[in-house]
């Protein structure tokens, strides 16, 4: 087959892995544009060529005939995620599009089981129908979604496995088996740190609204002329505030939410 019969059958999947590309790059500035947290990265596409398209051919005997079903990463998209419970999040993203524009047919999930490489992601195969001036067309398109610890590892295995034509000594599987847990190591750390963080900031949140509502009622007493008690409070405050007492802090505010109450009540 000619350079021109290739160029013709790759044109939909250099649109696909375009418009793909496009999407969930858009995703990502939307996310960015309403202040929210992307469990995107980045994304990256690529179309295989040629000929690794005929390498493949040749490693597992394919009919040539039914390249397109059998040859499933010819589109190719890349997701990289900052943590891996983001990655999750972007599988959501992409069945969501379900009789939309991408309807999952395979998963591999190499995250809870690495491959024997060390290797970790989680793989979708798609179908993505893309209209071209030939028609309408539904491609398969592989879709790859990791963080960048574990896009990090497998860059560089495979461009060791490339050097060694994939006969890379036992000796250097070895370290790159131990290179592979201790990226795990680092992303499981990086969870945890994301944890704590987000609880840290759960918990300032209370804590602020805790403060106004009490320093308001305390603010409220003085102005119902109720100064020894507005001030009595505030001693009780500053102490608890000091020690950093929520569950005090929460009862405080009951207290003086009543007091207000009741005195109101009265006037
Ligand atoms: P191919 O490996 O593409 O022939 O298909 P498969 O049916 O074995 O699918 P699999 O999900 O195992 O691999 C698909 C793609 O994942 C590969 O083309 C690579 O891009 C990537 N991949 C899989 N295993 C490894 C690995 O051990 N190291 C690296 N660096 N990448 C891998
Ligand atoms: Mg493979």
């Amino acid at each position: 087959m000619g350079t021109k019969y290739w160029q013709e059958f790759l044109i939909p999947y250099h649109q696909a892995v375009d418009e793909i590309v496009l999407k969930f790059t858009s995703l990502k500035e939307q996310y960015e544009k309403i202040g929210e947290y992307s469990p995107i990265e980045s994304v990256y596409g690529r179309v295989k060529s040629v000929a690794s398209i005929l390498e493949k051919i040749n490693k597992y005997g394919v009919d040539i005939e039914a390249l397109e079903e059998t040859i499933q990463d010819i589109a190719g998209i890349r997701i990289m995620c900052q943590f891996e419970e983001d990655i999750y999040e972007v599988v959501e993203l992409i069945r969501k599009r379900t009789n939309c524009d991408m309807d999952v047919v395979k998963v591999k999930d190499y995250l809870n089981e690495a491959k024997p490489s060390g290797y970790k992601s989680y793989h979708l195969i798609i179908r993505y129908p893309v209209f071209c001036v030939s028609g309408k067309q539904s491609i398969l398109v592989e879709i790859q979604i990791r963080t960048l610890a574990m896009n990090f590892w497998s860059i560089i295995e495979h461009s060791l496995n490339y050097k060694y034509k994939e006969n890379i000594p036992e000796a250097i599987k070895m370290r790159l088996i131990n290179a592979a847990n201790a990226v795990n190591e680092v992303d499981r750390e990086m969870s945890s740190i994301r944890e704590e963080i987000q609880s840290a900031q759960r918990l300032f949140g209370i804590k602020s609204s805790l403060v106004t509502s009490i320093l308001d009622n305390i603010g409220h007493l003085y102005k119902l002329n109720h100064g020894d008690k507005a001030s009595h409070y505030e001693k009780i405050f500053d102490d608890l505030f000091a020690q950093e007492d929520i569950i005090q802090l929460i009862l405080l505010r009951k207290e003086l939410e009543s007091e207000v109450n009741k005195i109101e009540a009265e006037v």
